[in-house]
């Protein structure tokens, strides 16, 4: 069952929060309707400011296009700051979930991307041990999805593998996770250790508003 058909009775039944057997924590209706739309005004307004996104950690970045294409801001206050306190109001949960203390003095990473047509980042994990860089650090992942409406695009959903097994290829585990949705003004907490990818956007129009945007990071 995809997680789309699961959250239509779990969201029913209990508030907005969902949990699966993924293990991720969803939210929805994270952000007032004004707050979303001032985000987009200032993406709209830094457009040519967004770079091609590259795979890898501090110490060796590289651009391929085999694993991962989309647009990525790097720079992006008041909005980066913005984000982080409102991540604080789900501290309670993801104490209770993942046994994680949010606190502000932790590390916090914070991108802002832009998926657009044909788009994709290919199967991977957020975390590394031993690598002497902020992604040997990284405990929790962070995904907030938001776009303009009407929604212009298909696809891009996250799919989250089950279990965290390193000798194990991602293919091997194919059938063992979840496809989210990603829903305008939802939060999706997960742990970086988890394989998971981003499925290829249809985005006919290819115009840059149309893009499914995310802030996305990690809490170390
Ligand atoms: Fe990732």
């Amino acid at each position: 069952m995809s997680l789309t058909e699961q959250e239509s009775t779990i969201l029913n039944q209990n508030d907005n929060q969902i949990i699966i057997e993924a293990n991720p924590l969803i939210f929805d209706n994270v952000l007032a309707e004004h707050e979303v739309n001032s985000i987009l005004y200032l993406v709209e307004k830094w457009q040519s400011r967004f770079l091609t996104t590259e795979t890898g950690d501090d110490n060796s970045r590289s651009l391929d296009k085999q694993k991962r294409d989309s647009l990525v801001l790097f720079d992006f206050e008041p909005i980066y700051s913005f984000f982080r306190l409102q991540l604080l109001k789900y501290a309670e949960p993801v104490k209770q979930r993942f046994n994680y203390e949010m606190d502000w003095n932790k590390g916090y990473e914070c991108q802002l991307t832009a998926h657009n047509d044909g788009h994709f980042y290919t199967a991977h994990t957020d975390y590394a041990a031993n690598t002497g860089t902020r992604v040997s650090l990284r405990n929790l992942t962070f995904v907030y999805y938001f776009y303009q409406e009407p929604k212009s695009f298909e696809g891009g959903e996250l799919f989250l593998w089950n279990h965290y097994a390193k000798d194990c290829s991602p293919l091997e585990r194919a059938n063992e996770g979840v496809y989210i949705e990603p829903l305008r003004n939802r939060v999706i907490f997960f742990e970086s250790k988890y394989w998971h990818e981003v499925l290829k956007i249809n985005c006919p129009s290819q115009e840059f508003m149309n893009s499914r945007f995310t802030l996305n990071g990690w809490l170390h």
